[in-house]
């Protein structure tokens, strides 16, 4: 197995998360993860990808100085995602043969390289999807908690201070006579890009009585004036988005909102 740094004959396998076998993956979710990509590179962000030993990826983990994060911090990188394929569609499971390790293990020596002074990342406590346990088995501890998903990290330095979740401020506003559809988009994450291309669609197609309304949350200052990095609300109502809701899901919602107007 070799880890290697993302170029650009990987770009698209990356941008779509590996699942070049998907169509919600490759199609549906939109081009919002290559624009964040071409503009989170100019703010240190880094790709590394793992190879098998017949040169198949099956692997990716991304970071980035944490200043640039979805989190607060100081001096650290933080790990948005790492994900090793794990479907049987496509290229087919790679997970529990050293690839996630590997990777990781690349990307803490990386950061060590450039000066950080710790590295951050996210998981929850169910057991699927990005799993903290996974990273506390890494070495990581726990830094803060915000209901299911937990902030860890591991100190490089002793001078290190710990990352925080930023505080969620405020709701969406209504619109009286209309439902409004808010979709909070920050662009890192394939599955909550896909949450947010549905809802637009299905608000669009339910007519003058959605109201959908976006807020990009790429710069830090949207980012720390609501608190949400990637959202969905309905009214006032927030809808779970990881894993992202069907279309026909997110539809259904809006109309029954519609229907109680
Ligand atoms: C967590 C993950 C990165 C681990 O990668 P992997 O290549 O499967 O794991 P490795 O083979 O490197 O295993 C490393 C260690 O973790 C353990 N491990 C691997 N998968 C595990 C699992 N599902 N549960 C508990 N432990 C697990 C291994 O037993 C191994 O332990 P050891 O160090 O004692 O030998 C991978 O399973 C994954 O991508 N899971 C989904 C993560 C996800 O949802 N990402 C978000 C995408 S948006």
């Amino acid at each position: 197995m070799e880890i290697v740094h993302l170029t650009d004959e990987h770009k698209q396998l990356y941008f779509c998360c590996l699942e070049d076998w998907s169509e919600e993956a490759t199609k549906e979710a939109g081009l919002r993860r290559e624009l964040w990509y071409e503009k989170m590179k100019a703010r240190g962000l880094r790709v590394l990808l793992a190879k098998d030993d017949g040169g198949e990826i099956g692997g990716m983990i991304q970071y980035v100085p944490i200043e640039h994060s979805v989190v607060d911090g100081k001096d650290l990188y933080f790990i948005y995602c790492i994900w090793v394929h794990g479907h049987r569609q496509g290229r087919g499971n790679f997970q529990k043969r050293g690839m996630g390790k590997a990777l990781l293990q690349a990307a803490e020596n990386d950061a060590r390289e450039l000066g950080a002074k710790g590295m951050a990342a996210w998981g929850i406590l169910l057991p699927f999807w990005m799993k903290a346990s996974w990273f506390r088995k890494q070495g990581y501890i726990k830094a803060d908690r915000d209901g299911m998903a937990v902030l860890l990290w591991k100190l490089f330095a002793d001078s290190a201070q710990p990352p925080r979740w930023f505080k969620r401020k405020r709701k969406p506003q209504t619109t009286p006579g209309k439902v409004t559809v808010t979709a909070f988009v920050n662009g890192w994450c394939m599955g909550q890009n896909l949450a947010y291309e549905r809802a637009k669609r299905a608000a669009a197609e339910l007519g003058d009585r959605v109201l959908f309304r976006e807020i990009d949350t790429f710069e830090r200052d949207v980012l720390t004036e609501w608190g949400h990095a990637d959202a969905l609300f309905i009214d006032r109502k927030q809808v779970r988005t990881g894993p992202p809701p069907s279309y026909e899901k997110i539809r259904r919602l809006i109309s029954k909102r519609v229907r109680r107007l």
